[in-house]
């Protein structure tokens, strides 16, 4: 309850008369403003904010996140450390159930989830038909989507033994679906999990297996993708997130709200950055290019790819843990020349009062992009190794979303601006 002290006074100068909103948490009830009436048949004040720009939609335990600090924390647990000490799937059960596993529960959960990696026959050839050159990304989201279909019963989001059950088979089937849609560009068979392998080794063996009897994942390349898991699982309220949150709030199945959680991190704003900035450096080629680049840059003509970020205006912490994922990985496949580039391209701008004066630092696609390609990932599966890992945060929210009983279906206002009471003129007379 809020104390009177805790209130906002607004006066109505249309009418002189004074409201006393109450404020929680920093925040007033958007509805507080419909009493503001001129006359008791009034709709009431609205407030107007296209992208949400100020607008809380929810109240969220899941992720904390400081801009301005630089800070992320999973259920209070900071993105540093949890990179250092944590595994994916453990990650994954701190973000679905708010707590870290003990070992027995670790034990069960990372059994759960092993033995659902598989996907019924006909998914195969779903993918199957799909051209040869289709976006991984597009294959991931209507094979997600089209889970709803192999699993009808997951509609019934009440139940929290069938709800878990779809949690359990989303977060073991993306990478099964994204190595799918990865093979199916290569023009090479499908590869089934090997559950004797942990999530990252399989996600690997699915991926780049050929005709040897069992694929050993190098330890090293396994363990930097899972940190990129780890730092990609979640991060509160952004489109894609907003999108499950919007989809779920209709109370369709999971599956379907999260196809909606992959088809908004495809768009380039999302998820597609890290795929600009590979193309940005090989555009700059050498290092001797990069003054000129700047140049451009602080002129307008373009932006510094994975730099800038709309909510951290200090540095991003996934970007500094990822700069250091990168030795290991470039110490089994050598380092990619880009890196030179990204390196000199990074501590010049850090330098430079253009970027600093507007507080941009590289942010998480700054360095993954480098990462993703010294693993032979071709660009277009760049945003999919993204969605992977994202599930269990869509998963987590959605879940979240479903037991708030504040929650209803979304449902915008708008502020209607078009034409009003014509009449209907036929054909032969317009
Ligand atoms: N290069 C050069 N100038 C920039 C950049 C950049 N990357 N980012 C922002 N600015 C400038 C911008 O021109 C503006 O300058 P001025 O005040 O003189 O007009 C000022 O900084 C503020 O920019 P803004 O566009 O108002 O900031 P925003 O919060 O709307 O945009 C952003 C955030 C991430 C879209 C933007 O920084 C950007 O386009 N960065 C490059 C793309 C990128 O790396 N995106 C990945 C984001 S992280 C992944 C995720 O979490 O989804």
């Amino acid at each position: 309850m809020a104390t009177a002290s805790e209130t906002l006074t607004i006066t109505d100068n249309r009418t002189g008369k004074t409201y006393e909103v109450p404020l929680e948490d920093g925040t007033i009830r958007a509805t507080a403003l419909r009493d503001i009436k001129v006359k008791e048949s009034d709709f009431g004040v609205m407030s107007y904010d296209p992208a949400f720009m100020n607008t809380a939609s929810c109240r969220s335990a899941v992720t904390y996140l400081d801009g301005e600090a630089g800070v992320l924390e999973y259920r209070g647990y900071p993105i540093e450390q949890l990179a250092e000490h944590s595994t994916y799937l453990e990650v994954a059960y701190l973000l679905v159930h708010g707590e870290l596993p003990n070992a027995k529960q670790l034990e069960e959960w990372t059994n759960k989830i092993t033995t659902h990696t598989f996907v019924h026959e006909n998914v195969k050839s779903f993918i199957q038909g799909f051209r040869y050159d289709a976006h991984p990304m597009g294959m991931l989201l209507a094979s997600v989507g089209a889970l709803s279909t192999f699993y009808p019963d997951a509609n019934q989001i009440k139940d929290p033994e069938i709800r878990y059950l779809q949690i359990i088979r989303l977060i073991a089937k993306m990478p099964t679906l994204a190595a799918f849609a990865y093979r199916h560009n290569m023009g090479q068979p499908y590869v089934y999990p090997d559950n004797e392998l942990d999530y990252p080794g399989n996600f690997l063996s699915m991926l780049f297996k050929m005709s040897e009897l069992k694929y050993e994942p190098d330890p090293r390349l396994s363990r930097a993708l899972d940190i990129l898991f780890i730092l990609h699982a979640d991060h509160e309220q952004n489109c894609s997130t907003s999108a499950v949150r919007a989809v779920g709030s209709s109370q369709v199945d999971p599956y379907s709200a999260v196809a909606a959680g992959v088809a908004a991190l495809y768009g380039p704003l999302h998820g597609g950055a890290n795929e600009q900035v590979l193309r940005m450096l090989r555009r700059i080629e050498r290092k001797e290019n990069i003054p000129d680049f700047i140049a451009g840059v602080k002129e307008g003509k373009e932006r510094l790819m994975g730099f800038g970020h709309r909510v951290y205006k200090n540095h991003d912490p996934r970007a500094t843990i990822i700069k250091k994922a990168c030795d290991d990985v470039f110490e089994v496949t050598g380092v990619n020349p880009l890196l030179e580039i990204a390196i000199e391209l990074e501590k010049i701008a850090l330098e430079d009062e253009y970027f600093v004066k507007r507080k941009l630092y590289p942010n998480v696609d700054f360095y993954s992009g480098l990462i993703y390609e010294a693993l032979h990932m071709p660009v277009g599966m760049f945003t999919v190794l993204f969605a992977i890992p994202r599930t269990s945060g869509w998963i987590s929210q959605w879940l979240e979303m479903i037991d708030d009983k504040e929650q209803k279906i979304a449902r915008p206002r708008q502020i209607y601006t078009g034409e009003r009471n014509r009449d209907y003129i036929p054909v032969s007379q317009r």
